[in-house]
């Protein structure tokens, strides 16, 4: 099989082999039987290239360390069980879920047949007991409904002004309740396996009173493997349908088993999201829309302080500002666009979270305006920001490559101008790297480029840019001069080119 990563989630028809292999490294401990405090490993996604900046956020906010897997846009971590709602309270990731066992180095046989046999043998071979007891634990969580959106909890905050206070204590005061909800439901019951014989105190039908529905997801990554993502997730499902006598159903299912295999590392998890938690602010939504969890790792690059000017002077539909006025809410956010519907998608963007927040008993608004604009042009005045951060036009579903090459150096030019000189900072995601580059070059020192991270966006390889404004004056270059008479000459830049080049 060829180097790739694939991606199947399968049922699984047939049978259960016998024994399993590798050495195991969970790190669960106590009887979850009893319903005491736990501790498992929570595995998280997270936008590839922030896997670090996750890992800060959950030190920040749990307290314990996070190891960041080879497989990159994945860390894990562990908790104790009462910490569960914690870490959907986390800004940088996008799905969670519990492990059940892990191998470094699984040692995979070398035909297809003993391989899947040998999958199909270790269902039967794992501790699933505390895995599924956070999972129980999780589903009462989930019951409150909105515990997530829109939400905040934060323990720590880069800028911790409580602006919103109020509506970031109701989120909280949900999730306490439900967290307590959970663990008296959890002590509650006392068998870890989940059968039709056990019961739940909602009021809905619960799926243990029924037969459990799963499925198993298997992503695989790595090109030593004799088999396909959907073949392991066949053979491996099938033996676990035959251990819990489970029902498989690839769309309705309670359960989620995820099999992640990446080289010789194995993961067994049951998944903790239905959704990426990254759907949590924009309800209108653009042909561009960023993930907050990605605008959540940008906005912390930038680290904005109280009372901080911060401007995303092509917002799209608002998530970077939005992510921040909820976030990092001491800051104030001006979302401009030279689009009107952009404009307007904004402004229905937050009106959504404000009238939520109105519902949940918040007085406070969030810390934000929005207005059209033209970035080359900005109607602002000199060294007056102290953050820029947007997510340029990549030129391929928003703007043109072309095009990019006359809009990248305008814009660097009027943040530059807008900038404060020193301390002013800018946070550019952008997939036109090379136009980027060329453009940063010929600002004559006024940005300097300190960090740039590596994203994938849609599939898509992009920079996220981290540029300090530098202490140099702007206007002293001929195209500053021009730039700040408000025009945008393509002929001269054209000519600036040639002379450059
Ligand atoms: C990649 S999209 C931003 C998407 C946004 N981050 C979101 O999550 O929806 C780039 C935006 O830049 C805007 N834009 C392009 N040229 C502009 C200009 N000269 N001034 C202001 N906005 C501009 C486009 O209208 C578009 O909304």
């Amino acid at each position: 099989m060829s180097s790739q990563e694939d991606v199947a989630a399968e049922p699984g028809p047939d049978t259960m082999g016998s024994s399993s292999s590798s050495s195991s490294s969970s790190s669960t401990e106590n009887d979850a039987t009893t319903g005491d405090i736990i501790t498992v490993t929570i595995g998280a996604t997270v936008p590839t290239g922030f896997e670090h900046t996750a890992a800060e956020e959950i030190k920040e906010k749990i307290g314990v360390d996070a190891r960041i897997s080879k497989d990159r846009g994945r860390v894990y971590f562990p908790i104790t069980t009462d910490k569960l709602f914690q870490v959907h309270l986390l800004r940088s990731v996008d799905n969670l879920f519990v492990v059940v066992e892990e191998y470094d180095h699984y040692q995979f046989k070398e035909s297809k047949e003993e391989t899947l046999m040998e999958l199909q043998q270790l269902a039967s071979k794992l501790s699933w007991t505390n895995a599924l007891e956070v999972w129980k634990l999780n589903r009462t969580l989930k019951k409150k409904k909105g515990y997530r959106k829109g939400g905040n909890g934060n323990k720590v905050k880069p800028t911790s002004e409580a602006t919103d206070a109020a509506a970031a204590d109701t989120e909280q005061q949900e999730l306490l309740q439900g967290a307590s909800a959970a663990e008296s439901q959890t002590k509650a019951e006392s068998t870890p396996d989940v059968d039709s014989s056990a019961q739940d105190s909602g009021e809905a039908a619960p799926p243990e009173a029924k037969l459990i529905k799963f499925r198993v997801t298997c992503n695989r990554a790595g090109d030593k493997h004799s088999f396909s993502s959907n073949e392991a997730a066949r053979d491996f499902g099938g033996a676990v349908q035959e251990f819990f006598q489970w029902k498989a159903d690839m769309t309705k299912f309670d359960v989620e088993v995820l099999l992640n295999i990446h080289n010789e590392e194995v993961i067994i998890g049951i998944a903790l999201t239905e959704e990426s938690l990254h759907r949590r602010n924009i309800s209108h939504f653009g042909p561009t829309t960023l993930r907050s969890t990605l605008c959540y790792g940008m906005l912390r690059l930038c680290k904005p302080q109280v009372s901080d000017i911060i401007l995303d002077p092509m917002c799209g539909t608002g998530a970077i500002p939005l992510e921040g006025a909820i976030e990092f809410n001491s800051s104030f956010y001006i979302a401009g666009d030279n689009y009107d519907m952009a404009v307007n998608r904004t402004v229905n963007n937050i009106c959504h979270i404000q009238k939520r927040r109105a519902e949940k008993g918040s007085a406070s608004g969030l810390p934000i305006d929005t207005v059209r604009w033209d970035l080359c042009n900005l109607p602002v005045r000199t060294s007056s920001v102290d953050i820029i951060i947007t997510d340029m036009p990549f030129g391929k579903r928003m703007g043109s490559k072309k095009k990019n090459w006359d809009l990248y150096p305008s814009c660097l030019r009027e943040m530059a101008r807008v900038c404060r000189p020193g301390s002013g900072k800018a946070v550019l995601l952008t997939q036109d790297k090379k136009c980027f580059s060329k453009a940063i070059s010929r600002m004559g020192g006024l940005w300097k480029k300190l960090l740039t991270v590596w994203v994938n966006v849609g599939g898509l390889h992009a920079g996220v840019y981290l540029l300090k404004r530098t202490g140099a004056v702007f206007g002293q270059t001929p195209e500053d001069v021009y730039e700040s008479r408000g025009k945008v000459n393509t002929q001269g830049d054209e000519k600036d080119d040639k002379q450059l080049s």
